[in-house]
């Protein structure tokens, strides 16, 4: 359970921070005095212009600031997708439910509608930042950088790269044209110029690429220091057929890592059923893995040992994996986490497998930041760092939750974790703006 020492709890905190570029300037705890006077001591010329003051001390211990939550793995064009999978798993589901779903996005004007809501919907649970696959269309792809500016969500945009073993609908023609289309994303996003997006190198998974197409897309991530993202070890029959398709590597991980697609800014999605080497290599080449918990669940693909990675000393964070997972909400997936943890526990014998609230609260949060290399910049309320953030509200109209005089501050955080939804997330920052809830999707 929660307690103030494995947890930071700073009650009565007004935070400022800078106008011009949204990173917090200073945190008062415990502050009771004169906010004009607090103001002039940062900023005595152009009080309240320069730094903006946020305070919600009057909302007291059923009110909160929360680090923003951090997706590090969700496929933003499946979003129609999820809830929809029946009793398939993975390599069905892609055949039956995705591939027919992804191409559609080939028109502009289906990416724009299944776009506008998955970021209107992931802000609307506190996601300020995610990572974020596309399709293999560049034109779609573009939309989506643009639109989560519009929205001010920060955002890894990657355009997946396939071009083998592929639905003749829904392929590369050749690793030529994938590595242009990704290039003229690069480009296109560079051009933007904004800190809160950047392109992310995106092979499917190793079946969906040839050598060449893996091996260009290491150098591309490299010339250009680029994320990476992709899927790792996922489902017992992928692993098998990945080592069919590369007979010449001595594993999955393998595959990826002799093509330099493992880098500090690589982010593996799934990682169930790595071997010791395996995660050897993922920890020496300091990459990231994205648990996902209820995709994982719903595709009936296992359990991903996740106080193993802890104890390795891997960086973990947390993926919604839209639409293989079904709920667009981090805090559902920390839950999620929180009890595979404990079927593992059980299976396994072994007490120390069973992740603490607060711990699965850290991969929702500064573990994904690590994954995303963004370490020093989100993920945390600490001087320096951008001030994204959602005000949680326990007693909101319509809260889920119920509370009791009795209750300790650190049992309401236990209780918004098991139940608290949306409805409890008043507003949303990003960079110090706030972030479109007024288009909240159930107002
Ligand atoms: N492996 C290859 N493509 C996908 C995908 O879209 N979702 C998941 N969960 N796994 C994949
Ligand atoms: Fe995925």
């Amino acid at each position: 359970n929660l307690n103030s020492q494995n947890c930071r709890i700073r009650s009565y905190c007004v935070v400022g921070v800078s106008r011009h570029n949204g990173t917090i300037v200073f945190i008062e705890e415990n502050f009771h005095g004169d906010l004009v006077k607090l103001a002039q001591s940062w900023d005595p010329i152009l009080t309240a212009n320069e730094i903006n003051i946020i305070n919600h001390t009057e909302l007291g211990q059923d009110g909160f600031f929360f680090p923003g939550f951090i997706d590090t793995h969700i496929h933003a064009s499946q979003y129609p997708n999820s809830g929809l999978f029946g009793k398939t798993t993975l390599l069905d589901w892609l055949n039956e439910y995705t591939f027919p779903l992804e191409s559609k996005l080939f028109d502009l004007n289906i990416a724009n509608q299944i776009y506008n809501k998955i970021i209107k919907r992931t802000l609307s649970y506190g996601t300020t930042t995610a990572a974020y696959y596309t399709t293999i269309h560049l034109e779609s792809s573009k939309l989506m950088a643009r639109l989560c500016l519009k929205y001010n969500q920060r955002a890894y945009i990657g355009k997946i790269c396939m071009n083998q073993n592929s639905p003749s609908y829904y392929i590369e023609s050749s690793a030529r044209e994938s590595i242009d289309t990704t290039t003229q994303l690069i480009d296109y996003i560079k051009e933007l110029n904004d800190s809160r997006i950047s392109p992310v190198i995106t092979p499917r998974f190793a079946p969906s690429c040839d050598e060449t197409l893996l091996s260009q897309l290491g150098q591309l991530a490299k010339q250009n220091n680029l994320p990476i993202q992709t899927h790792l070890s996922e489902n017992v029959n992928e692993i098998e057929w990945v080592e069919q398709l590369f007979p010449k590597n001595s594993n999955y991980t393998d595959v990826y890592d002799k093509n330099g697609l493992l880098t500090q800014k690589t982010i593996l999605a799934h990682c169930i059923h790595l071997n010791e080497d395996e995660l050897n290599v993922i920890r020496n080449q300091k990459s990231g893995i994205s648990h996902c918990p209820i995709s994982n669940s719903c595709l009936g693909s296992g359990e991903c040992p996740t106080r193993k990675i802890l104890n390795k000393g891997i960086d973990i964070g947390l993926g919604t994996d839209i639409s293989a997972g079904y709920s667009p909400s981090i805090l559902e997936v920390a839950r999620h986490a929180h009890m595979v943890s404990r079927h593992l526990s059980k299976h396994e014998n072994n007490d120390s497998l069973k992740l603490s609230i607060v711990e699965c609260l850290y991969l929702a949060t500064m573990g994904g930041a690590h994954v995303m290399g963004l370490q020093d910049t989100i993920g945390s309320f600490d001087v320096n760092k951008q001030f994204d953030s959602q005000f949680i509200d326990l007693t909101a109209r319509n809260s889920p939750i119920d509370l009791f005089p009795w209750e300790k501050q650190t049992e309401k955080l236990e209780k918004w974790f098991f139940n608290g939804d949306d409805r409890n997330v008043i507003t949303v920052w990003v960079g110090g703006v706030e972030s479109g809830l007024k288009s909240k999707p159930h107002l």
